[in-house]
């Protein structure tokens, strides 16, 4: 009987330990929701692939909703002519009143840029777009692309530079996302009605299948608090440090193509309030 006990405790304590750090394995954390199999798990768990072809694209979500934490994984976004396609890399729950963050990699035709699109949802409502290009090849190498979700701000970071921070504004009235667990979704589909260059570059789809693959999927929660693996500044802290803060301009100042924040053409009535409040 004690050693029945032990066994048991084993099981749950080693169970614990693995869902706890949540991180690596595919099969473990996700199900391929669509596009039979253009979505693949291989490498033992550690490499996934998604692919789109003329008929259709592919996606897939996390097993688990997810409510504030750390949230890294690395992309290697499709090679070559990419243009009209879109990998949509999101944090999203449930409903009318859904809550969203967002990347979304629109490709590009050979040696063009990617553009990175951000947008922020709260209580069903977006509108809330930041555009850049990267400062790498995205297509080249993998890269990891990260979300830190807080109850007072959401910081986005790529390679662990921070692109975009939204901050919590309930004070003056902006809804946040705090209260709806997510899961995390990816798909890869078409897109060339509007992704490149607003739509005027058509998928060459001589070119099909356009595939993107993913890796090393982590995941940290945000009760963790002194987790001794992540001693990153933006991590811990409840503001961005001076080096963050510096690496945020920059990307501001040299990659940012467009900011819903100054786009006056957009919101004649007046900015959204948390725009008036501070550069981002
Ligand atoms: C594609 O390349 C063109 C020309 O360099 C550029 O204007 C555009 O922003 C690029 N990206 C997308 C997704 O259209």
């Amino acid at each position: 009987m004690g050693s029945s006990f032990n066994g048991f405790s084993l099981l749950v304590l080693v169970s614990l330990v693995i869902s706890s750090t949540a991180s690596g394995d595919f099969y473990q954390n996700f199900d391929l929701t669509w596009g039979d199999n253009r979505a693949k798990i291989f490498n033992g768990g550690k490499l996934l692939s998604l692919s789109l072809d003329k008929i259709s694209g592919s996606g897939f979500q996390s097993k688990k909703e997810y409510l504030f934490g750390r949230i890294d994984m690395q992309l290697k976004l499709v090679a070559g002519n990419s243009a009209g396609t879109v990998t949509a890399y999101y944090l999203s729950s449930q409903g009318p009143t859904h809550d969203e963050i967002d990347f979304e990699f629109l490709g590009n035709v050979t040696g063009e840029p990617y553009i990175l699109h951000t947008n922020v949802y709260a209580q069903g409502k977006g509108d809330r777009e930041q555009q850049f290009y990267l400062w790498f090849d995205p297509t080249r190498n993998f890269h990891t692309y990260s979300i830190i979700w807080k109850p007072q701000h959401i910081i986005y970071l790529v390679d662990n530079i921070p692109i975009r921070v939204f901050k919590n504004a309930e004070s003056i009235g902006v809804p946040f996302p705090k209260n709806q667990p997510m899961r995390i979704y990816s798909s890869l589909w078409n897109a060339d009605d509007w992704a490149t260059r607003g739509g005027l570059v058509k998928t060459d789809w001589t070119k099909a299948p356009f595939t993107a693959y993913y890796r090393n999927f982590n995941f940290v929660p945000a009760t963790s608090g002194s987790s001794s693996s992540y001693s990153r500044s933006a991590w811990e802290s409840e503001e961005l440090d001076a080096t963050s803060r510096r690496r945020l301009r920059w990307v501001q100042k040299y990659f940012m193509i467009y900011n819903y924040c100054t786009d006056l053409k957009r919101f004649p009535q007046g900015l959204p309030p948390e725009c008036r409040r501070s550069r981002f």
